[in-house]
């Protein structure tokens, strides 16, 4: 029996065995500039528990400043209505994560955000309305990265259960991918491509350049970091 309140295509435990339809992601790959490296897919497949730990705190930190937004920029209907929605999703995937976790019997720990947020952050411009259009610039890349590494972690993982979770994220972050750029091109008459093309470069550094920390969002990793996990194997 279904419970009136509760969505059928948003429940875990269908989500996580039944088969779904596929969603196109290429549109995303022709956003984004490069593609992850198989060394990152390799350590973060062995790290799963790490990794799902710093996705629970992703879920958390994108619905927090989606909800930042929807007070900073209050003049914004249709802000107000996408954001609105995405702030409701992300803390159902929250939701979801924290299930999965315990499911797995993945202990709750403290782990600090990586340097890929705050590397897209600090180029944001600072006047108006160009942080604003810088801000929802980088949110549409945050998603469209996201929705490049679930796919590409569905297909390598082991977890039956977790990839098919991966999968039903994929419908939603795209769409959130689409309402952010969608939204920078809402606020201003002239054209994004150049800050677009700026912050593809500065993300594809982000994910192509060595990293000393394994996160959702980390670069590829570096020799310490791999020297570090095989000790630890
Ligand atoms: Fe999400
Ligand atoms: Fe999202």
């Amino acid at each position: 029996m279904t419970h009136p309140n509760s969505s059928h295509d948003d429940d875990l435990a269908i989500i996580t065995t039944r088969a779904r339809a596929q969603t196109d992601i290429s549109h995303i790959y022709e956003f984004l500039g490069c593609r992850t490296s198989d060394a990152w897919l390799k350590l973060a497949k062995d790290n799963l528990p790490l990794l799902l730990q710093d996705h629970a705190n992703c879920e958390k930190k994108a619905a927090g400043t989606a909800m930042n937004l929807i007070f900073r920029y209050e003049f914004h209907r249709e802000l107000q209505e996408r954001l609105a929605q995405l702030v409701r999703e992300e803390m159902l995937h929250y939701e979801q994560v924290l299930s999965l976790m315990k499911d797995r019997g993945i202990e709750w720990h403290y782990l600090p955000a990586g340097r890929y947020a705050k590397g897209l952050l600090k180029h944001k411009r600072t006047h108006e309305p160009a942080a604003m259009v810088d801000v929802l610039i980088i949110g549409a890349f945050i998603e469209a990265r996201s929705c490049e590494r679930f796919s590409a972690l569905a297909d390598v993982i082991d977890d039956e259960k977790l990839a098919r979770y991966y999968k039903y994220l994929l419908k939603s972050e795209s769409r959130h991918y689409e309402d952010y750029l969608n939204l920078a091109r809402s606020i201003t008459d002239e054209s994004i491509d150049e800050r677009v093309a700026f912050f593809r470069d500065v993300e594809r550094e982000l994910i192509d350049s060595p990293d000393d920390q394994l996160r959702f969002h980390s670069g590829v990793p570096s020799d310490e970091l791999m020297a570090q996990s095989q000790a630890n194997a």
